[in-house]
């Protein structure tokens, strides 16, 4: 089988750069060596936006100013659209997808280019999608504190908010939020919280994990989503506690402990029907000193997922 790894190279969804350089810093931990020496995994690394473009450095300027409160949206969805494309073609050929962030936006660009794709393979069908995080990522534009599209993914993919200058997202691309589950929420925009309500978006947030125990919690996720669907995980760093992942751009205590955070991955891997993973927000400008932290971290969620267990 194939593992296709997509570095997506991206800040600009981002309030600070940083994230950017974490592809890089997780490929060059070796941890996709393992997976060559335990696996028969065939892989293949596209390396996106190398050059810069699309970090958070490049500010507001006349040819990208700030549009119906979004900062950066023109980069922004250029930047997911590459990714979209990029994945969209390994998953068209039944590739297992691993993107490696890059900030969340570009999470618009995995599971738009999965979607797609499976509609393609399987007639149509839906794709399902598993989104580990502190946060919704589900802001639209109007009611966002921060303007950052980082905070949007969830929306575009959806289709609950839509732009012009998005207007790549086409029917094909889009995720339905019936087949959509939260784990890990902790901190969630007032509008935020509406729409998940609204909407009856299934949402587990850290306190249901304390409460039920995260062997429960997956279980539900599970058996909500069926077996007779793909999976896309779109793992945030920063759903793990702080103690566990310190470099990324918004910590949230108390988070899953590293140990939640791999039996997510186990029973994901568990079901044989993930077909794609995202790793964001690695970010190694922030508490360098513990960066390595963060990058065992990542290392053990990915190698979970993948069924490669490390000793
Ligand atoms: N909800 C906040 C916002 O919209 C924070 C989003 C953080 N997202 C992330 N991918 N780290 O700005
Ligand atoms: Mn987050
Ligand atoms: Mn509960
Ligand atoms: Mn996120």
């Amino acid at each position: 089988s194939q593992l296709a790894v997509v570095a997506a190279k991206y800040s600009c969804g981002a309030p600070r750069s940083g994230a950017e350089y974490g592809p890089d810093v997780l490929i060059n931990s070796g941890i996709f060596s393992d997976i060559q020496s335990e696996t028969d995994y065939k892989l293949t690394i596209d390396h996106l936006a190398q050059n810069g473009t699309f970090s958070n450095k490049v500010e507001a300027n006349d040819a990208d100013p700030d549009t119906n409160n979004m900062k950066l949206p023109r980069t922004v969805s250029l930047a997911s659209k590459q990714v979209s494309e990029c994945v969209y073609a390994h998953a068209r050929q039944g590739k297992f997808v691993m993107t490696l962030g890059g900030d969340h936006s570009i999470g618009m660009g995995t599971v738009t280019g999965v979607a797609r794709a499976i509609r393609e393979r399987f007639g149509g069908s839906e794709l399902s999608v598993l989104w580990i995080d502190a946060h919704a990522d589900i802001n639209t534009p109007e009611p966002s504190p921060s303007g950052r599209i980082h905070g949007m993914p969830v929306a575009f993919a959806s289709g609950l908010a839509r732009h012009g200058i998005f207007d790549w997202i086409t029917a094909s691309h889009l995720i339905n939020l019936k087949r959509f589950v939260y784990i890990g929420l902790r901190d969630v925009d007032e509008a935020e919280e509406r729409v998940i309500a609204e909407k009856g978006i299934k949402a587990f947030s850290m306190e249901d994990v304390r409460q039920h125990g995260i062997e429960k919690v997956m279980d539900l996720a599970l058996e909500y989503l069926g077996d007779e669907t793909p999976i896309h995980v779109s793992y945030d760093i920063d759903s793990l506690d702080p103690e566990w992942a310190p470099s990324t751009g918004f910590p949230v205590s108390p988070g899953l402990s590293l140990e939640e955070g791999i039996h997510v991955s186990r029973r994901l891997q568990a079901t044989q029907n993930l077909v794609a993973m995202d790793l964001v927000e690695v970010n190694p400008l922030i508490e360098s000193e513990r960066l390595e932290t963060t990058v065992e971290s990542a290392r053990s969620v990915i190698h979970a997922a993948l069924g490669v267990e490390r000793i």
